[in-house]
């Protein structure tokens, strides 16, 4: 049984659901060819406009909480100008979950940097820590009454080693001496931001958002087993440690105030990934006799979130929320099965005794999946890309019943 406070909702990111985002990283991304469909974000849900749908849509799977992010470039359009239009509007939106009981979580970095920002050389440079803590105060005033829960940045080693390690993100650099300096960074930008939001916000906890994902070696040579460890450095362990110790990777200096710089983990969780130099990007997602594979070529892997849930509470004992986890799939039953092979192994967390306190299930809604596009359907809901109409599934009313009767059935 799930606890009688346990929150299970839905997850979003404002870049991939909202539309005409055109001042981000990611704009310019796209502009560069790197969609695999050539198709850019464009319009994404129309969530801009239609947020009354997707608030109905968690109202009507009956589930009581949703993760959505804050842009940084609708926030701040351009370097120190606020546009207050746009945090009405996120207000309103805040308020209007609010109204119906449901806990909002939100983010305030995920993945995309507003383009004056990216110009500047984005996380790599330390202005970044300055710019971000301008933006998160200005959204912890704004907004701070209507937010149930604060992650400061969701999923930093996706931005780091992808951007700046396998530069398959913008800005698409390969250094290790920039992802330690992304990195770096995004450690000091969360500590600063989190002293500031318990100060602004004191009854609202705040999280930070780390995805696990599991690297194996390909093979036994040396050079692999080697890579698959330095990746799973860059990418979990120098975030992981960083909050544990308080130290900065590479330098090893503490930084003031990082050290267990958490009310909570948000924990995104997939897959696992297999490593070797000798790939295109060092990795591929499954090996050819995988059983069970999405439409990203991620193979489930449902025991690797109890691992992951044990890592996080190893590494430091607070409060887990599953912030993210999801299938891409044109069949839903495969979407229900799934979510519950990942409930079940929630379960298995709480019998250890492990305090997770809520799923978020990703997505609510299909949407913009970053370099594949609008291919992978990873929603609780379709929509039509043409009159951006919800298209309910099963599986949204299938978790909304978990909730409701706090079991697997
Ligand atoms: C990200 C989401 C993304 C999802 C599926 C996570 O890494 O936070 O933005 O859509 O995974 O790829």
């Amino acid at each position: 049984m799930f606890p009688q406070d346990f929150l299970i909702g839905a997850a979003t990111s404002s870049y991939q659901i909202e539309g005409e985002i055109y001042n981000t990283d990611w704009y310019i991304w796209e502009k560069l060819g790197h969609i695999v469909t050539g198709e850019p974000c464009g319009k994404a849900c129309n969530s801009w406009e239609l947020y009354e749908k997707d608030v109905q849509l968690v109202e009507e799977f009956g589930l009581n909480a949703y993760r959505m992010s804050i842009e940084w470039a609708r926030v701040f359009p351009e370097e120190n100008v606020i546009d207050f239009d746009a945090l009405a509007h996120y207000k309103e939106y805040l308020a209007t979950f609010k109204d119906k009981g449901i806990k909002t979580f939100v983010t305030l970095h995920h993945f995309t940097t507003p383009i004056w920002m990216y110009q500047k050389g984005s996380w790599e440079n330390k202005e970044v820590i300055k710019e971000f803590l301008k933006y998160a105060y200005v959204v912890g005033r704004e907004l701070g009454d209507n937010v149930d829960a604060w992650m400061t940045i969701n999923e930093p080693g996706v931005v780091s080693v992808l951007g700046y390690f396998t530069g398959i993100f913008p800005p698409g650099k390969n250094s290790v001496l920039s992802t330690i300096r992304v990195t770096t960074n995004q450690l000091i930008a969360h500590a600063e931001t989190y002293k500031l939001l318990k100060k602004l916000t004191p009854n609202v906890p705040v999280g930070i958002v780390k995805n696990i994902t599991w690297f194996y070696s390909l093979n036994l040579f040396p050079l692999d087993k080697y890579l698959a460890w330095f990746i799973n450095k860059l990418f979990n362990d120098n975030y992981l440690r960083g909050i544990r110790t308080g130290k900065l990777p590479f330098s090893q200096k503490r930084y003031p105030g990082l050290k267990g710089s958490i009310d909570f983990w948000g924990l995104n969780y997939y897959t696992h990934v297999w490593i070797s130099q000798k790939l295109p990007n060092m990795a591929i997602n499954h090996l050819p006799n995988a059983e069970k594979v999405t439409q990203t070529g991620w193979e489930w892997d449902s025991e690797g979130l109890l691992r992951a849930i044990q890592l996080l509470w190893d590494t430091l004992q607070r409060p887990i929320y599953i912030t993210e986890n999801g299938i891409a799939t044109l069949k839903d039953e495969e979407r229900v099965e799934y979510i519950k092979e990942h409930l079940a192994q929630v379960l298995e967390a709480l019998k250890l005794g492990i305090p997770v306190k809520g799923y978020f299930y990703w997505s609510l809604i299909d949407n913009f999946e970053w370099l594949e596009g609008y291919i992978p359907k990873f929603g609780l809901a379709g929509f039509d890309h043409k009159t951006f109409e919800r298209q309910p599934r099963k599986s949204g009313y299938f978790l909304g019943e978990i909730l409701k009767t706090k079991k697997l059935f």
